[in-house]
This record gives C-alpha cells, sequence and structure tokens, in this order.
C-alpha cells in the first residue's frame, strides 16, 4: 500500500526523523486555517500517489493565508498524470541549500534490502542513475544486522555526503532503518533530503510503501488506506476474504488456483477476440478447498458486478473433488435465490480432474437452464465470450 507524502510525513514524526511542520486540507478554507497556523510562508503540495508533482504545477509556495488558500484553489481538482487531487499538504518552507536523495526499499532481484544514497537529490533518481552513475550509492542491507551507526557511516561515506552534513545523514539512515523494520516497510524514499540554510538536514519529500501481508501486525495501517481510490466490488471481494480483482471486460471468471484463474483470463480474452472483443471482467481465485460457501459468496461478488454478462467456472479438481464442486455451485445458486439474489446470468462450468465424470454428473441432473457444461477448457472460453457478447 502507497501513502499520501502527508502520511509518510507523519510517519517518519512518529520515528523521529526531521521533517517541517505540516497539515493536510481538502478545501481552501481548511488550506488557509492550516497556513495561518503555521505562519508565514508555506508551500502548497498536491496530495497524489505518483511522482513529478513539482512539475506538472502540483507544487507552490505560498507567501500567506490568502495566497495558501489561492494555491490550494488551483491545485485542489487538478489532474495529475491521470490522478485527481482531493487533498493538499501545506508545509512550512525550507531555506533549501542543497537537495539529496536517500531510500531503503526491498530488493526482491537480489533477495536483500537496498539502500539507495545520492547528493544528487530533487530529481528523478532513475535520471541521475542513468546520467550520472557515479553520483549513485546502492548499499545492500543485511536483514539481519540492519542499519546501525557503522553502516550509517559506510552508506555516508560511499555516497560522498559534505563533511558538514555526516553527522545529520548519519543519525537520519539509522532512524529511518527503524522505521523501515517497525512499519514493515518495503520503500522508504526522501527526495528532497536538503540541507537548510541553518545547517539543518531535513526530509521535505516522503514516499512510503507498506507490506500488506504485514497487515495483521499492524492494526493502525487499516487507517491509511485511501478507500475512496478503491473499487467498490473489491472492497466486497476483500471483506469475503476473496482474491479478486476488477477488470475492464464482461466475462466474470471464477477459478481455483491463480494460475488457472491467470491462464482462464488468456483464454477467454483470445476467444472474445471472434466475439465483438468482449473480455475478461474479473480475476478470481477462490483456492483450492472451496466450500458452497465460498463459491456462494464468489458468486455473489462477480454476478454483482453489472458489467458481467456472463459467468465462466473453470475448476480443476484436485484436493476438491470436482463432484464437491459441483455440489458447492449448486448449492450457492440455491443460496443466492434464498437471499434474494436470484441469478439471471448464464453460468458456464467447464470441470476436470478429480471426479470430473461425478461432477458433470451432478450438475446435468440438477437441469438448471441458466448453468450450461462444456468440457475443455478453450470450448468453455468460446461459449461464456458468445454468451457474453449475446447479452451486451
Ligand atoms: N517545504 C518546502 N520548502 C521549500 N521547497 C520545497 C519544500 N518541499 C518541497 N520543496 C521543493 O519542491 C520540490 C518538489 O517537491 P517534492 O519532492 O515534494 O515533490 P515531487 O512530487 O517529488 O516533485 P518532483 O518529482 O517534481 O520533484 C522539491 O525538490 C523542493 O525543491
Ligand atoms: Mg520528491
Amino acid at each position: 500500500m502507497d501513502l499520501f507524502e502527508y502520511q509518510g510525513r507523519d510517519l517518519f514524526e512518529r520515528h523521529g526523523l526531521p521533517v517541517l511542520g505540516g497539515g493536510v486540507a481538502e478545501t481552501p478554507q481548511e488550506a488557509r486555517a492550516i497556513a495561518e497556523r503555521l505562519g508565514g510562508k508555506v508551500v502548497v503540495k498536491a496530495q497524489v500517489k505518483v511522482g513529478g508533482r513539482g512539475k506538472a504545477g502540483g507544487v507552490k509556495l505560498a507567501d500567506g493565508a490568502d495566497e495558501a488558500e489561492a494555491r490550494a484553489t488551483d491545485i485542489l481538482g487538478m489532474d495529475i498524470k491521470g490522478h485527481t487531487v482531493h487533498k493538499v499538504m501545506l508545509a512550512e518552507t525550507a531555506d533549501i541549500v542543497e537537495e539529496y536523495y536517500f531510500s531503503y526499499l526491498l530488493d526482491r532481484a537480489n533477495r536483500t534490502f537496498l539502500c539507495i544514497a545520492s547528493v544528487a537529490g530533487g530529481m528523478e533518481i532513475e535520471t541521475v542513475a542513468e546520467t550520472d552513475p557515479d553520483r549513485v550509492a546502492k548499499v545492500a542491507i543485511d536483514a539481519s544486522k540492519g542499519v546501525d551507526e557503522a553502516k550509517a557511516r559506510e552508506i555516508v561515506a560511499l555516497a560522498k555526503f559534505p563533511a558538514d552534513v555526516a553527522e545529520h545523514v548519519v543519525d537520519i539512515a539509522v532512524k529511518l532503518w527503524q522505521a523501515f523494520v517497525a512499519e514493515d516497510a518495503t520503500l522508504v524514499e526522501v527526495n528532497p533530503l536538503a540541507k537548510v540554510g541553518d545547517g539543518r538536514v531535513l526530509a521535505l519529500d516522503a514516499k512510503v510503501t507498506l507490506d500488506e501481508n504485514a497487515g495483521f501486525r499492524h492494526p493502525d495501517h487499516e487507517a491509511l488506506e485511501d478507500k475512496s481510490a478503491v473499487d467498490p466490488i473489491e472492497q466486497a471481494a476483500k471483506a469475503k476474504n476473496l482474491n479478486y480483482v476488477k477488470l475492464d471486460g464482461e466475462v466474470g471468471i471464477i477459478g481455483n488456483g491463480a494460475g488457472l484463474v491467470m491462464s482462464t483470463l488468456d483464454v477467454v480474452a483470445y476467444a472474445g477476440e471472434s466475439h465483438g472483443g468482449v473480455k475478461p471482467a474479473n480475476f478470481l481465485d477462490i483456492g483450492g478447498g472451496a466450500s458452497a460457501q465460498v463459491m456462494a459468496n464468489g458468486l455473489e461478488i462477480v454476478l454483482g458486478d453489472p458489467a458481467v454478462k456472463s459467468v465462466f467456472v473453470n475448476v480443476f479438481g484436485g484436493i476438491t473433488a470436482c463432484d464437491a464442486v459441483a455440489n458447492g455451485i449448486i448449492q450457492a445458486l440455491a443460496l443466492l435465490a434464498d437471499r434474494g439474489e436470484t441469478v439471471t446470468k448464464p453460468l458456464v462450468v467447464r470441470l476436470d480432474g478429480n471426479n470430473a465424470e461425478a461432477g458433470r454428473a451432478i450438475l446435468d441432473g440438477a437441469n438448471n437452464p441458466l448453468v450450461q457444461r462444456v468440457d475443455t477448457m478453450d470450448g468453455a472460453a468460446a461459449r461464456a465470450a458468445e454468451l457474453a457478447a449475446a447479452g451486451k
């Protein structure tokens, strides 16, 4: 989960990192009030989860409360790379002398953590790495040792931070690592980390990504989620513990096993090319060992998507045999009918693997006019695409 800058700033502050006073506003009036509280000059910054805000005109200085209100009016509602600005952060201004870059991240390719530090900050680090690779230090961090003062000194020396800021940066490097570990982050990035007129070094930007898999250890992280950005169907699926991703097509997909579901998306997209370009409407993996209840939850989510015109249930029986799955589908349809959510969209079911024959016989015996059985994956995909095209 990516955080907004203001959330990252607060997180940094909680971990003792040097940040400037600030606040977040959703209206120009709130922006004015915060500017008044901060007193004097402020910077007004668009809160969107994308870089390059400065260049896009989303970071503006203001001389006082009047101007802060005016700049907030300009920035709120702006579109930055497809992201609408709903909030602005106001912060005290810094008298910037030099801009540096500092980050920790999970380096999956090398199975380690990585520190990237540069004295050429303020701009995109990717650009610096290309044009000026000598000015970008990359230091692997051993997870079991972390970043103590000695390691921080090593980083500061390798990145060639000037002597007058070295002690400040060492302190920041240690605290930032502690924040990274304590919050189960996969990225903490400070760009710019700035030396200011009075000699202090401050974190003027905060980019933080938290590891959602560690969410169970951090009940407080849930409040950081941007509910307005989450697709409502995805949210409902999450509440039911389903592995669901909304896509933009018309064929609802339910399968058991992520690999099978991914290949189902491919065959449906391919079949859809011959049927007016219909596409998969979602990814949904109900996993091995899915009960009738889980199947019902899955069907409810997929059928509840108004874009869905047909559903393809693709199951390869393994630990859960096909007869259990077939019973699950029949019970799920009955369960939905009981809840008053009678199904009207056609379902194409392909069952193969463990006890396939028994499963197919159960489906045939139930004789539900909405359920069509096709025994090959390609055939079922074609049928589901055809039905979706007809329902459009
Ligand atoms: N509190 C501040 N006082 C003065 N200047 C600031 C302050 N915060 C940011 N800036 C200036 O604005 C620039 C852009 O801000 P920031 O890095 O937070 O946004 P960004 O989205 O990363 O923008 P970009 O990608 O264009 O650098 C900084 O590099 C810095 O020069
Ligand atoms: Mg920045």
